[in-house]
């Protein structure tokens, strides 16, 4: 039987090859067997203040980069969230079966709230609508990157919750799918943080836009610790075995290969060797880009997901309402 996946990126810029070998990689792998909805969650972005005019251009930046990467929009539903109204519709739903406790448990949450008073109420319950985007799909399978696996369990939760009150077929108990590589790439400049699209410094990450010279610069000046051995050893070498990760990632060769080829070398010569890799895996993403940002193409197959998202966001609305005893 095929399943229904669903996952998200946020149109916040700076998509880096953190959230492609975490998620976006998975994305294009599982459109081959599977049923596969993927959203631009711009309603995600507003938790935080952003300027219209560059959140409008991020969105449709990330939805040219979903396809540059290989998503393909005839095959995939391909669509904007605030296209579909029934995110909202069922968040507030999901909310209603949702406690407090929990949701101040999220450590996302923890981590960008430093001024408890001030914290927008949707950086609070951002979790909510991140599963009701998820349960709006009657999702099998949510492809992300470990940072999100807290959340996926929210949504579980929330699921199962709701179906224990109202009926065991309300909402499908969807899975995450973690890759074991790639799920958690740190930051060059420090490999005890993740890399992150928000960081200062641009040294800290690779977006997957970036020149080859860039590239370069951000990976011969990454952190790595002094005693000049290439082994992956993540708790005590975290710099170095995050670069052995992102070479193994991009270039299929496993990292104990990967290992034994530059056994004896200096990190300056695996640093770039790994540089080319990375450019020149990015250099058909670049050149795809190009094309379909510019592409009337693109604006179509937006329109087109909407259609589709929408035609199956309702009948789920439809069915949760009925459940809860909502309308006439
Ligand atoms: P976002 O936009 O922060 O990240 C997009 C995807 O990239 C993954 N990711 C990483 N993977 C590996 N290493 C990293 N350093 C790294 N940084 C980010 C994320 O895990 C994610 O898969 N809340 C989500 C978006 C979202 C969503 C959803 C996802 C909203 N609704 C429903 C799935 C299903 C987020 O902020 O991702």
């Amino acid at each position: 039987m095929t399943k229904r996946v669903f996952s998200g990126v946020q149109p916040t810029g700076n998509i880096h090859i953190g959230n492609y070998l975490g998620a976006l990689k998975q994305f294009v792998q599982l459109q081959e067997d599977n049923e596969c909805i993927y959203c631009i969650v711009d309603m995600h972005a507003i938790t935080l203040p952003k300027d219209p005019k560059e959140l409008r251009k991020n969105i449709l930046d990330t939805a040219a980069l979903y396809m540059a990467v290989g998503v393909d929009p005839s095959r995939s539903v391909v669509f904007v969230q605030s296209d579909v109204p029934g995110h909202a519709d069922l968040a507030w739903i999901l909310m209603c079966n949702a406690y407090t406790g929990e949701l101040s448990r999220m450590t996302q949450f923890k981590d960008k709230n430093r001024d408890n008073e001030s914290a927008p109420m949707g950086l609070f319950s951002y979790p909510v609508l991140m599963a009701a985007d998820i349960l709006l799909y009657d999702s099998d399978i949510v492809p992300v990157g470990n940072d999100q696996k807290q959340h996926i369990e929210l949504t579980r939760d929330i699921a199962v919750r709701i179906n224990n009150k109202y009926g065991k077929d309300t909402f499908v108990v969807p899975d995450g799918r973690f890759l074991k590589e790639g799920a958690r790439i740190m930051a060059l400049d420090d490999p005890m943080s993740k890399m992150s699209k928000s960081a200062e410094s641009a040294l800290s990450r690779i977006s997957l836009l970036d020149e080859a010279a860039t590239v370069k610069k951000a990976i011969m000046r990454s952190t790595t610790d002094s005693d000049g051995e290439i082994r992956f050893d993540a708790e005590n070498k975290p710099g170095i075995s995050n670069l052995l990760t992102i070479y193994s990632a991009f270039s299929g060769v496993p990292a104990t290969e990967l290992e034994r080829r530059y056994r004896g070398e200096g990190y300056g010569a695996f640093k770039k060797d790994l540089a080319e890799v990375v450019a020149e895996s990015l250099a058909p993403i670049k050149r795809s880009y190009a094309e379909i940002r510019q592409s009337e193409e693109l604006i179509r197959a937006l329109k087109d997901g909407e259609e589709r998202a929408n035609a199956l966001a309702e009948k789920t609305m439809k069915r949760v309402k009925e459940r809860i005893g909502l309308g006439r």
